[in-house]
């Protein structure tokens, strides 16, 4: 058991990657707090790595919220008294360019994928540094590495800022044996991904620039995660991961 006894909150977690993190982690014995907007989703997931005798539960949380941040882990520290993993999965996408993208939506995209993880770490901070240490894990992509022609401009800057989030907490709080450690995924297939493969051309341009000639699972990515939160990972600090097949390798 990778994560026997420890704590985790994942955001995000109500489907898709978070989900898939979620479930990996309570397969290795942590205790995961899956966190989302989407209640009912949210509530299916904690429900289904139950029953699978993982442990979990549901907490509804606006990352963009910071009262809902303090509410969550007050929830946290009755039920377990310590945080010792953070994912900060939740992202958004809003598909536009940034010559036609309206200020409202910009403004969304920065609340939900750079002040969510900045809200989480705040509070995390002291939570992590009271239990002797932590790890954070931030959930990039390979648009927070490189300028991904295929992805407009505003995922692209959110998802650079949080690389440096990531290495700047990383530098503050080692001190504190926290570490921060950032995920840079490329495309994973995902439904949603085969609704945009229903144009040929797409698909053909997503496989195209991936080395290894696939897309990512949502496995790729958990069980690269949860190798950043395990204690396996113990010198990884301010490390940015590409889960990418190569894609951003030349
Ligand atoms: N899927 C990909 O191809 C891919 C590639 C690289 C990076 N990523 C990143 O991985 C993360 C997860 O992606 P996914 O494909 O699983 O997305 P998804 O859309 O399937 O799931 C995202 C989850 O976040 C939740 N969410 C959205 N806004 C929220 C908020 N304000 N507060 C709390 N929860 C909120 C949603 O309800 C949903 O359950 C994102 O940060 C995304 O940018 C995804």
């Amino acid at each position: 058991m990778r994560l026997k006894d420890k704590v985790a909150l994942i955001t995000g977690a109500a489907q898709g990657l978070g989900a898939a993190m979620a479930t990996r982690f309570a397969q290795e014995g942590a205790t995961v707090f899956v966190c989302d907007l989407n209640t009912e989703a949210g509530e299916a997931t904690a429900a289904k790595i139950r029953n699978s005798g993982g442990k979990s539960t549901f907490h509804k949380l606006d990352v963009a919220c910071e009262a809902d941040w303090i509410a969550v882990y007050a929830a946290v520290v009755a039920a377990c008294g310590r945080l010792d993993v953070l994912v900060n999965n939740a992202g958004i996408n809003i598909r536009e360019l940034i010559e036609v993208m309206a200020e409202a939506n910009f403004d969304k995209m920065l609340a939900v994928n750079v002040k969510g993880p900045f809200l989480g770490i705040k509070h995390a901070i002291p939570l992590m540094r009271k239990g002797g240490g932590g790890s954070i894990i931030n959930m990039s992509s390979v648009c927070g590495l490189v300028g991904h022609r295929y992805t407009p401009e505003a995922y692209t800057i959110t998802k650079g800022a949080v690389t440096l989030m990531t290495k700047t907490i990383g530098v503050r709080y080692a001190k504190d044996n926290i570490r921060c450690n950032s995920i840079h995924p490329s495309t994973v297939d995902t439904p949603l991904v085969q609704i945009l493969f229903q144009d040929p051309k797409r698909k053909e341009e997503r496989l195209g620039e991936v080395p290894l000639g696939r897309l990512a699972t949502d496995l790729d990515v958990a069980n690269a995660a949860l190798y950043l939160a395990s204690d396996e990972a113990a010198f990884l600090n301010g490390v940015s991961l590409p889960v990418d097949g190569g894609v951003t390798a030349y």
